[in-house]
């Protein structure tokens, strides 16, 4: 059996230039393995709390130094000499030497370093890809198969350069294409974008997760210049390749109405969702993410009882990977598929369990990186591990994002 034998953290850099932490593992059977953490950039307010140091004189307050700190001297100490394969038990004495609800203590960075690297060092001392380890040792389908790319090819809300309100629109191709045919189908569709945004004259920089972040009038328009680019792909909407979104309402919300440029005046509850409904008329959305703010739970349950049988109804700030809160709104019936995060709630068992909680509701699971990314390709394993519906890994450009692509390729290779 193999033990670990060191734990060693360090301060890094992730794609938004922001400090993130990164965990070194290391079996006393020579294996190793590495995690570095995603951050996101609209978080919701009910994720575990990452640790920042809030020093002004490092990274401008951002650094993660004291998060470095209790991996090395209170994390390791507590997890050499066991097996990585315990993740379970692991994960336990993580959570127990935090003993916050909200990790807040020693931060959901530094705990989720410690279990996603226990997690793949776990993997190579076994002797198999994590995707297989993942799958063996949960359980949670009976076979493997690739999960559907969802692509964000347009990014406004806190993700973009601020003239557009939904965070997120997505290019989602057919879930009967292969892996590498739904790849190369969302890229072509990516290129063409790119063309029709610079023949518009809207500026074509990107956001956070690579894809455009134009200047245009309305959030509408961005769908149909996406419309105009599936079309102009020769690939057939509704058929090959569907639209999507991440509303991410809450940033919208001022507590009362939401405030869209769409509309000369900010919307109430069931104006919104009319408005959603004339947009899927058009567009027929393969899946809406956040359409009402984390908190809006009647606004959830309205647009589920609505729109759930046209569209799936995705909870990703109003969930945030935690156990309770997925429970209530199966209970609640608030919507019918969810965003999986390992750092919203920082340790792999847990979010295995809310998986399972997601599974036995039947809703529809799609797993996601974070806008602060790194080239760490865990999540790409962990997405084919528990047999995920979907993956949103944002655009198909930018090396933070490939990298996660491109792990789904050679997976593809191997179970073939
Ligand atoms: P975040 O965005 O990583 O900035 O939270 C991703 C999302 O909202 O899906
Ligand atoms: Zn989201």
């Amino acid at each position: 059996m193999s033990l670990i034998k060191s734990i060693q953290a360090r301060q890094i850099l992730d794609s938004r230039g922001i400090p993130t932490v990164e965990a070194l593992l290391t079996a006393d059977d020579g294996y190793s393995a590495i995690a570095s953490i995603p951050s996101g950039t609209s978080t919701g307010s009910h994720e575990a709390k990452e640790l920042r140091d809030a020093d002004p004189l490092v990274y401008q307050g951002s650094g993660v130094l004291k998060a470095v700190e209790n991996i090395n001297r209170i994390l390791a100490p507590a997890l050499i000499g066991k097996d990585p394969t315990r993740q379970t038990e692991i994960d336990q004495i993580l959570i127990d030497l935090d003993g916050t609800a909200d990790k807040n203590r020693l931060g959901a960075n530094a705990i989720l370093a410690a279990s996603q690297g226990v997690c793949e060092l776990g993997a190579a001392v076994t002797g198999y890809p994590t995707y297989k380890y993942l799958h063996l040792k949960y359980r949670l389908s009976e076979r493997l198969d690739m999960p559907t790319p969802i692509f964000n090819v347009i990014n406004g809300g806190k993700h973009g350069t601020g003239n557009l309100d939904f965070q997120e629109f997505h290019v989602i191709p057919a879930t009967n294409k292969t892996y590498s045919q739904a790849l190369e189908c969302g890229e072509v569709i990516y290129q063409i974008l790119g063309d029709v945004l610079a023949h518009r004259g809207a500026i074509r920089s990107v956001g956070v997760e690579g894809g455009y972040a134009p200047n245009l009038f309305t959030n509408t328009e961005a769908l149909e210049l996406i419309f105009e680019s599936v079309r102009q792909s020769g690939f057939e909407f509704a058929r090959d390749v569907f639209l999507g979104l991440d509303v991410a309402a809450t940033s919208f919300y001022n507590g009362h109405s939401y405030a869209i440029r769409d509309k000369s005046q900010a919307l109430s509850r069931s104006e919104l969702l009319e408005f959603y409904r004339e947009i899927n008329d058009k567009f027929h959305l393969f899946g809406l993410e956040d359409p009402f703010a984390e908190d809006d739970l009647e606004g959830w349950k309205q647009i589920t009882a609505a729109m759930a049988r046209q569209t799936i109804i995705i909870g990703d700030d109003l969930l945030t990977t935690n156990k309770q809160r997925t429970k209530d709104a199966v209970d609640k019936q608030l919507c019918t598929g969810i965003l999986v995060k390992p750092n919203q709630i920082g340790t792999i068992s847990e979010t295995i369990e809310v998986i399972k909680i997601a599974l036995a509701a039947k809703w529809h699971i799609v797993v996601s990186h974070r806008s602060g990314e790194t080239n760490d390709d865990f999540i790409a394993d962990f997405a084919v591990g528990v047999n995920a519906n979907h993956v949103k890994f944002g655009a198909p450009a930018r090396g933070e994002r490939v990298a996660k692509y491109n792990r789904l390729l050679q997976i593809e290779e191997e179970l073939k």
